[in-house]
């Protein structure tokens, strides 16, 4: 059994609901798919946890900003990234300090598995931040299988069986005809199976936005990956966001309604 999480934000409170309902589940193994960082009150906290718990973890859009620039981010989500590098260059812990900026500074674009899962299949299993073409910016929305089919079916080209995939934090699983299942749709469960690919968006732990405000990430046990769900302290992190003058309170709003 495995987890993947991704786009946690600096989002303590929902990181440390997660890695608890993880651990609750007996799992042992953790993938993260990026944005640790950007927009929420604690990004050097949210580092130690992913550096701490996860086995390892690809760059997202919001890491990118925060090591290097912020690139096509509107303007309260370029803030939070000056922020976000003001304050890790703020701890005053030099070990800890060059920890997290040397472990930002070398996140993989991309990371593959080649596994059995349930011991029957053997699958390949990609991951990347944001899409198989464009790991770390590329957006695949759900609409993008009706208003831009073409554009799914060349991603698909680039997928050779299954891929991991987080950044526009809405979860659900996209087929090559193509096709889009929100997780509802199938019973939050997705079962891997050798003739079909899909790429699997596992939605955000500390910025979902698809109308639900509880943290999204998913585990593979066996064949079946399954969607989860979690409520976690978002008032906190909400306030926390107010707090810091430098943060966009839209970021704490959409919080409290997952948008
Ligand atoms: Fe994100």
């Amino acid at each position: 059994m495995f987890a993947v999480i991704s786009d946690i934000h600096s989002n303590i409170e929902a990181l440390t609901a997660v890695l608890g309902d993880i651990e609750r589940r007996g799992i042992k193994t953790i993938y993260c798919l990026g944005d640790v960082v950007g927009y929420g009150p604690n990004p050097g906290e949210c580092l130690d946890l992913i550096i701490e718990k996860t086995k390892w973890c690809v760059l997202g859009n919001h890491d990118y900003a925060a090591l290097y620039e912020p690139t096509n981010f509107n303007y309260g989500a370029e803030q939070a990234s000056f922020w976000t590098r003001f304050s890790l260059e703020a701890e005053q812990e030099t070990q800890r300090r060059s920890r997290r900026w040397s472990f930002l500074g070398t996140l993989p674009m991309r990371r593959t598995l080649r596994i059995k899962l349930g011991g029957v299949n053997a699958a390949i299993i990609d991951f990347a931040h944001a899409s198989p073409r464009k790991p770390i910016n590329e957006y695949i929305f759900p609409d993008d299988v009706y208003t831009n089919p073409l554009k799914v079916r060349v991603l698909f080209e680039r997928v050779r069986h299954i891929c991991f995939v987080g950044h526009t934090h809405l979860p659900g699983v996209f087929l090559d005809e193509p096709d889009f299942y929100l997780p509802d749709e199938l019973g939050d469960v997705y079962p891997i199976i050798d003739s079909e690919k899909a790429i699997i968006n596992i939605g955000s732990v500390g910025q979902p936005r698809d109308d639900d405000n509880r943290s999204s990430y998913v585990y593979v046990d066996g064949n079946e990956v399954h969607f989860a769900r979690l409520k976690y302290d978002f008032e906190t992190t909400a306030k926390k966001i107010e707090a810091i003058e430098q943060l966009d309170n839209f970021h704490a709003e959409r919080l409290r309604d997952g948008r």
